[in-house]
């Protein structure tokens, strides 16, 4: 199998949020999908099971997701996308507002933002794919998104090995 050839698949970048109780959790994935048009649309997600946000998305069913743009940097990037809630709180030095699911969504540097609930799981080896129901989206900043694309060829990012692409 040439694996070559999955670098040729399209993402965007966002940072999905959740919480159960008071613990809050969060981290940065390139799967989100718009899977139906509907009255509520659907959408899907798929996070790695080890993941702290997986299990409190398991636990709380509900999640919210912040479409980032290019202007995001690293030092975002990296709180969310490379180190574990499990270790500290990433809202710290964040900027975000509550939802009216009452869970925090990620303001810094995103151009759009959904509320959802989680109606069905699915296992997927290592991962999780989540469909979801939104409740509430919105649009914060008219500005290019973050494409997979311009992460790793002009942020010169790097994908850690729990993100469902291949790594580079
Ligand atoms: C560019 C990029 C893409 C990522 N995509 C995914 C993804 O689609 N699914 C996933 O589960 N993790 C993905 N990750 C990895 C998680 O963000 C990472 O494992 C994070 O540290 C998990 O934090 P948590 O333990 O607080 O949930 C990605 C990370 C980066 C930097």
């Amino acid at each position: 199998m040439n694996k070559n050839a999955f670098f040729n698949l399209s993402y965007g970048l966002y940072i999905i949020t959740t919480k159960y109780e008071e613990h809050f959790a969060g981290c940065i994935v390139n799967t989100v999908v718009q899977a139906t048009p509907e009255e509520k649309p659907k959408l899907v997600v798929i996070v790695n099971k080890e993941n702290d946000t997986n299990i409190t998305m398991k636990k709380t069913k509900k999640v919210n997701i912040s479409v980032l743009s290019n202007e995001a940097d690293m030092m975002l990037i990296g709180k969310f996308g490379f180190r574990s809630s499990r270790e500290f709180n990433k809202l710290d030095n964040t900027e975000y507002i509550l939802g009216k699911n009452n869970i925090p969504i990620i303001t810094q540097n995103v151009v759009s933002y959904f509320e959802a609930n989680i109606i069905n799981e699915i296992d997927c080896s290592t991962h999780t794919i989540f469909l979801l129901e939104v409740e509430e989206a919105e649009n914060l900043l008219d500005k290019p998104v973050m494409t997979y694309e311009y992460y790793h060829k002009v942020v010169k990012g790097k994908t850690p090995p729990k993100a469902s692409s291949f790594s580079i």
